[in-house]
């Protein structure tokens, strides 16, 4: 791998960064402690004190250094802002895992402009990583430079997807596709955390992955991650991904035919 020092230059990397990590030593500091659980619409979709608390730590420190900027954040919505510009905030992606103790999750801060994300920034504090990429500049992980795996077929791919919060009320639950990706990828996981598996794609960790429905949060800095490494993300056929209602295959670029090819059988 190629080393590369961050380049500080930009200070909305600088903010970004900051505010991620500090939200993120936040989370991992509280795992541990007494967590009020809450209900957003559906006995599965939980939240937090804790996303609460993040989320103001990394909103506060946004506003307060780009006070023109849009801000568009899972707890607290959108709030408009005069530059064209808008922040796309996950203050923890992986809410499940955490309100039952298990260190899987992250924090996500995006910078769109002009409709297009150029700063993205995925901090996990349980290993300590900090991905971040930049639009034409790469993606890093702790300063060294990703790139997206090699591997060539599905048969020897490790994919990872999630199911929608309305899993029990919906019929389009991602149960049949990943049916149909266990038998025919290397394997399927499902650890909780989208964020964290647009980064670990991005790392050649994973080679693809799949989610039917998403949010803007979810993707934003995941998927500048993917391009910056070399890979491809689209929606669920091969179409441009739409931030605002995401559904989104990801991968290393050379199993996305043969992903896009089983879900169109599966989906129709
Ligand atoms: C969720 C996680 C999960 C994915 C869900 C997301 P949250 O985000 O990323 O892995 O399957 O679709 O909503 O609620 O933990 O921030
Ligand atoms: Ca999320
Ligand atoms: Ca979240």
């Amino acid at each position: 791998m190629i080393h590369c020092e961050p380049d500080m230059s930009s200070l909305e990397r600088r903010v970004a960064v900051d505010a991620a990590q500090a939200a993120g030593a936040l989370l991992k500091r509280e795992l541990h402690g007494a967590r009020r659980i809450a209900y957003k619409g559906t006995p599965t979709n939980l939240v937090t004190e804790m996303d609460a608390r993040a989320e103001a730590l990394i909103v506060g420190r946004l506003a307060a250094a780009f006070p023109d900027d849009g801000i568009l954040a899972e707890e607290g919505g959108a709030a408009a802002g005069g530059s064209g510009r808008r922040w796309l905030i996950d203050p923890l992606d992986g809410t499940t895992n955490y309100a039952h103790g298990v260190p899987i999750f992250g924090v996500s801060v995006a910078l769109e402009a002009a409709g297009r994300v150029e700063l993205g920034v995925v901090f996990d504090p349980n290993l300590a990583e900090l991905f971040v990429a930049e639009r034409g500049r790469g993606a890093t992980r702790n300063g060294e430079r990703l790139a997206v795996s090699t591997a060539p077929a599905l048969g020897e791919s490790l994919l990872a997807t999630g199911f929608p919060y309305n899993i029990r009320e919906t019929a389009d639950n991602n149960l049949k596709e990943y049916a149909a990706f266990s038998v025919r990828a290397r394997a399927v996981r499902r650890m909780g955390s989208a964020v964290l598996y647009f980064a670990w794609l991005a790392a050649g960790r994973l080679d693809g992955y799949w989610e039917l429905r998403l949010g803007p949060w979810d993707v934003a800095a995941g998927s500048l991650l993917i391009e910056e490494a070399g890979g491809r993300i689209t929606n669920l056929t091969g179409g441009p991904l739409d931030l605002d209602a995401p559904a989104v295959v990801a991968s290393n670029g050379r199993i996305h035919v043969a992903l896009l090819a089983v879900l169109k059988e599966i989906r129709g």
